[in-house]
């Protein structure tokens, strides 16, 4: 099971005065279950080539596989790949439309001409992994928070029942408690629902502490493609493509300018505490 990109490039408004390249020969394989962070500067690339992966946009060259098929080919049945590939676009609260959270939920498995049963059960326990409470089930998505229509728009994707899961800026306009509200869902949906998740994001500490695996888009290029860890060595070149390393990971390194004995890497707070705690630096 794996999405596999193979030399993936892409020119917006090809052969015109205004064509400009998006994505320039990206090449990643996706397995089931993973957890990556695709980070980017803005206009680095990444919305234009997550829209690849599940064939909402053609590349200009280069192959999208999935599971070894190409999803391009004519043979290919882009509605079963748009299934398996979930993906929810930048504030996707703007697409809720149906009167009530529910039907909004159901607009997707519905279409899939499923059982009256089999959507019910697809919808509840979507609403259930995103954390919704059945007392807004029957209310109208407007009148939801900013964080709960998001979490609404991300249960309509869910409840198609995706092997992988795009989110794109999942928590752009959210306020910090929105922001690690959101992020604390998706890390729990990914480990109760087992899908692979795609957490596209151009800030590092949203995504650092989340991921395993995290791509590095610079324009258009992929960059990196390592663990965060490994990926945070690289602070003067993460810092000249316009992203830097959490706020933590910096800490860290001035520490250990100033002495401290501590890890080569540090990804959150929790760990710093620790290090310097077992280090006898501090006492708990
Ligand atoms: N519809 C479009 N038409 C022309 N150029 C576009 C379009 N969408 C994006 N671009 C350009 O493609 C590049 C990559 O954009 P995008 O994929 O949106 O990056 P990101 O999601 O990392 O911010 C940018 O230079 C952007 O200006
Ligand atoms: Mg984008």
């Amino acid at each position: 099971m794996s999405i596999e990109v193979k030399n993936l490039t892409y020119w917006y408004d090809a052969g015109t005065p205004y064509s400009k390249k998006a994505v320039d020969n990206v090449s990643f394989t996706i397995e089931k279950g993973e957890f990556i962070g695709l980070i980017g500067h803005t206009g680095s690339g990444k919305s234009t080539l997550i829209q690849h992966l599940n064939g909402l946009i053609k590349p200009t060259s280069g192959t999208v596989l999935y599971n070894g098929t190409d999803i391009f080919a004519k043979e290919t049945d882009l509605r079963q790949i748009r299934q398996k590939v979930g993906l929810v676009f930048q504030y996707p609260e703007h697409q809720l439309f149906e009167m009530t959270v529910r039907k909004d939920v159901e607009f997707g498995p519905r279409n899939l001409h499923l059982p009256q049963e089999e959507i019910d059960r697809r919808v509840e326990q979507a609403l259930r992994v995103v954390g919704l409470p059945e007392s807004v089930w029957e209310k109208s998505p407007f009148e939801l928070s900013g964080g709960q229509k998001r979490r609404a728009a991300i249960a309509g994707v869910l409840a198609m029942e995706p092997e992988y899961l795009i989110l794109d800026e999942p928590t752009a306009g959210l306020d910090p408690k929105g922001r690690d509200e959101i992020l604390g869902q998706i890390e729990s949906l990914r480990d109760t629902l087992g899908l692979a998740v795609i957490l596209v994001s151009h800030s590092m500490e949203d995504v650092a502490r989340y991921v395993d695996r995290l791509i590095v888009m610079a324009e258009g290029q992929k960059r990196y493609d390592d663990t965060p860890r490994e990926v945070f060595t690289h602070v003067f070149d993460l810092i000249s493509i316009g992203l830097g390393i959490p706020q933590i990971t910096e800490l860290n390194e001035r520490l250990k300018e100033h002495g401290f004995h501590l890890p080569k890497t540090i990804l959150t707070v929790e760990e710093m505490r620790d290090a310097l705690i077992e280090g006898g630096q501090i006492h708990a």
